[in-house]
């Protein structure tokens, strides 16, 4: 008995006195080691004591094992609350766990420069349904069934049950959509927001129509199935080429620098009479970077305007293509892979 009051008070004098949590173990294996601890040899040692002993040390001895294992734990909390106070508060310019911060796409960010510097100019910026009814992807920008120039889109066409999902959905998100009962595909460029737009608008108006359009076409390093393109549209009673040429060079040369040197190309689209290209000089070469054109008396005609009043421009250029030349890309796919190591470079 005498030798426990003895360890009794040893033990937790010692604990008290504790400094780490270093120490706290080495004396929880001094008291309470399954082999060696002071304590567990007298509780070992109860088996072969008298009984009378026995009686008075056993309980004694189960009780001390009880508080003293109590004392070492909270102890030991009590070191670790200190021990992380200590380390905080000591070393405040210590960094800490960095938390990963996104960023916005590289995509994102050149539509973003496109739409500010179309703002600038007083152009609207509007945005239309990625699922398309064949009257506003084609027939209405005067490419009728059948035309040849249909085939400078390779179509996505929708099957009759997505269709029906998709023209419930248009149809409750506005009830003025007349999709019901029209064949859908997935729009092959932004040009169909033209006549929609003009349906619900008056002249003169100017603006752009960012959006994800989609090609059913094999891919390499310059042709995706789906792809970013912003629309433009410029409507008035007399907006003319000159108008067209002031507006474009001023873009490029926002979007590309002072120096930017342009090139007018005729080219054909089934929706502007006269149709262009515009190639921009870029390292030497001259490289093609929208469609555009007067737009056609037939687009107005799609949208119920008079054409014998109006007037316009419309352009289309690929997001990716700027982005590709802007900043030296050479492949358009790196832009869909998902890979940090490319989309942290931007
Ligand atoms: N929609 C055309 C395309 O995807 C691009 C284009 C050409 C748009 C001429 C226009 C335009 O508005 O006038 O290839």
């Amino acid at each position: 008995m005498a030798n426990l009051e003895q360890l009794k008070k040893q033990a937790l004098e010692a604990v008290k006195q504790s400094k780490d949590i270093k120490n706290l173990e080495e004396l929880r294996v001094r008291f309470l080691g399954r082999e060696k601890g002071e304590l567990t040899k007298i509780l070992r040692s109860l088996g072969a004591m008298p009984l009378e002993e026995k009686k008075k040390v056993g309980p004694a001895a189960n009780a001390l094992r009880a508080e003293l294992e109590q004392a070492l734990d909270k102890k030991s909390a009590e070191l670790r609350v200190n021990s992380l106070k200590f380390e905080v508060g000591l070393d405040i310019t210590m960094p800490g766990t960095k938390v990963g911060v996104g960023h916005l796409h590289l995509l994102t960010q050149v539509e973003k420069q496109v739409r500010e510097i179309f703002k600038a100019m007083n152009f609207s910026v509007i945005t239309g349904p990625e699922a398309e009814t064949e009257k506003y992807n084609f027939d209405a920008l005067n490419i009728p069934k059948d035309h040849p120039a249909r085939d400078m889109w390779d179509t996505f066409w929708l099957r009759q049950n997505e269709q029906l999902t998709i023209n419930k959905k248009l149809l409750t998100e506005s009830k003025k959509l007349k999709v019901k009962s029209e064949k859908l595909l997935m729009r092959t460029h932004t040009s169909p927001m033209q006549v929609r737009f003009m349906e619900k608008h008056k002249p003169p108006f100017q603006i752009i129509v960012p959006g994800r359009v989609f090609r059913f076409e094999a891919t390499d390093a310059s042709h995706e199935i789906n792809f970013y393109q912003v629309e433009g549209l410029m409507v008035g009673r007399d907006v003319n080429l000159a108008n067209f040429k002031f507006v474009m060079n001023e873009f490029f040369q926002r979007l590309f620098g002072k120096g930017i040197k342009l090139r007018y190309r005729p080219s054909y689209f089934p929706f502007v009479e006269p149709g262009l290209e515009i190639d921009i000089e870029w390292k030497g070469k001259w490289l093609e970077i929208m469609g555009a054109g007067m737009v056609h008396p037939r687009v107005f005609e799609a949208a119920h305007y008079n054409p014998r009043d109006l007037q316009g421009f419309a352009f289309g250029l690929g997001l990716e293509r700027i982005a590709m030349i802007k900043y030296n890309i050479p492949d358009i796919r790196l832009f869909y892979s998902g890979d940090l190591r490319f989309i942290k470079q931007f």
